[in-house]
């Protein structure tokens, strides 16, 4: 089909052109943000998930919610290599400009602490050129939000910030994403400040979305943090909603799928939002016409695996060093298991291929790191550098003490059909 109409929308962060299956964290974010503006408690928001499941695009969603409510919003990446203060005075700024008020001798006072907060970023006796300029145009506010310890200025930032949007009758909203990649000090600073804001009664609320193992690492911080935010998991979609992500912009176009031809997109997408959008995008390009048919789907398969090959797995396979990758290939092993969940051992040529789909049999979701140093023939320890990096590059996470599974939705799959 004309592949210039083609709505489907593979990419990271990528819209889609139907946001299927979130109704329920969007009727819940509303009434977060109707209850705040009333002045009622509420807590921050954390969405978690696998790699690919819409939390980026979700969170652009809620931030779209928010805008559309008055409030000021901004939004930041948090990246490994970086701290807290010049992205967030960066959101921080954005979320004062897109409250839209002009210039008043109050705004210009909060711009200037969130000048102040900005610039302490660098040594205080930094010449000036080396100053980082935030480009703010308001001066700064000497002694405010500017003491070099990232809690107490952040509590200060956004009680004034929050003031602002306050005697605005808005609020304020700062989104966060992978904010599994914030530093230890400033995540703790980050709880302890949205800890003390909740007090306040302030119209401020932070919204962060990152890997499974997010919720672990804010209550590693602070024992608190499970009261403090909300978690919403975003999974794949279930199957009603799956099937809406490709029939509500297919009929846009005036096409429609056949009703096992949805069946087999289940089955080879799993409910997984990148997959759908990647299998959707090659079948319409390859059906010769409508309805796309389950025929199309099965000829669509190997294109789409093979372009997911490249972008969604290669690129990741990529990053990882020799001894990262043969333990990546040995999680993939030790999580096959057969029917009565024990392991399955591919590749041994003892062992007779599973009759579970294409030789590999069920898979569990996470394994025991003990396991993989067995497959690997060593001792755990020895194992610590390759799995503390992979950890760090955001391939694997924690389950759970001493099991470990994949960020990346059907990774192990993909590994054990690429040797
Ligand atoms: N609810 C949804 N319905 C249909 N498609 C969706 C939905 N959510 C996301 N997608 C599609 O899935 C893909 C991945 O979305 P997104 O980048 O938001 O995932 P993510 O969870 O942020 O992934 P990562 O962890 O890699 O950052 C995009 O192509 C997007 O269009
Ligand atoms: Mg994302």
């Amino acid at each position: 089909m004309d592949p210039i109409r083609n709505p489907y929308a593979p990419g990271a962060g990528q819209r889609p052109p139907e946001l299927a299956g979130r109704d329920e964290q969007l009727t819940t974010f509303d009434v977060v943000l109707q209850r705040i503006a009333k002045g009622r408690p509420e807590r921050s928001m954390i969405l978690t998930g696998l790699r690919g499941v819409g939390k980026t695009v979700l969170l652009n969603a809620l931030r779209g919610q928010a805008v559309r409510a008055g409030w000021g919003t901004g939004k930041f990446e948090a990246r490994p290599d970086q701290t807290l203060r010049r992205p967030m005075a960066a959101a921080a700024h954005t979320a004062v400009r897109e409250l839209g008020h002009t210039h008043s001798d109050q705004v210009d006072h909060v711009l200037g602490v969130v000048k102040s907060f900005a610039q302490r970023d660098s040594a205080p006796n930094a010449k000036l050129r080396e100053r980082w300029n935030p480009g703010i145009d308001a001066a700064a506010v000497p002694g405010r939000a500017d003491s070099g310890d990232i809690e107490i200025d952040l509590v200060e930032l956004l009680t004034d910030i929050g003031g602002l949007a306050q005697d605005l009758g808005r609020g304020i909203a700062i989104f966060i994403d992978e904010m599994q990649d914030i530093g230890p000090d400033d995540i703790s600073a980050l709880c302890a400040a949205c800890h003390e804001i909740s007090q306040s009664s302030l119209p401020v609320i932070v919204v962060g979305a990152g890997l499974p193992h997010l919720p672990a690492v804010l209550s590693a911080s602070k024992s608190y943090s499970e009261r403090l935010f909300r978690y919403a998991c975003i999974d794949r979609l279930e199957r009603d909603a799956a099937d809406a992500a490709l029939v509500v912009p297919a009929q846009e176009e005036h096409a429609e799928f056949a009703l096992d031809a949805l069946a087999e997109m289940y089955a080879v997408t799993g409910g997984y939002p990148y997959f759908i959008q990647a299998y959707g995008k090659e079948v319409w390009d390859l059906a010769p016409g409508t309805p796309i048919t389950r025929e199309d789907v099965l000829v669509a398969v190997p294109r789409a695996e093979a372009e997911l090959a490249v972008g969604f797995f290669g690129s990741r396979y990529e990053r990882a060093t020799p001894a990262e990758r043969d333990y990546l290939r040995a999680m993939a092993e030790v999580a096959v298991v057969d029917a009565d969940g024990s392991p399955v051992r591919m590749g041994s040529a003892t062992e007779p291929e599973s009759e579970l789909g294409g030789g590999s049999g069920a898979e569990l979701e996470s394994v025991p790191t003990s396991e993989v140093a067995k497959w690997l023939g060593k001792q755990p320890q020895s194992l610590s550098p390759a799995r503390d990096a992979l950890l760090k590059k955001g391939l694997i996470y924690s389950t759970e003490r001493g099991r470990i599974a994949f960020t990346v939705p059907h990774f192990g799959r993909y590994l054990r059909d690429h040797p």
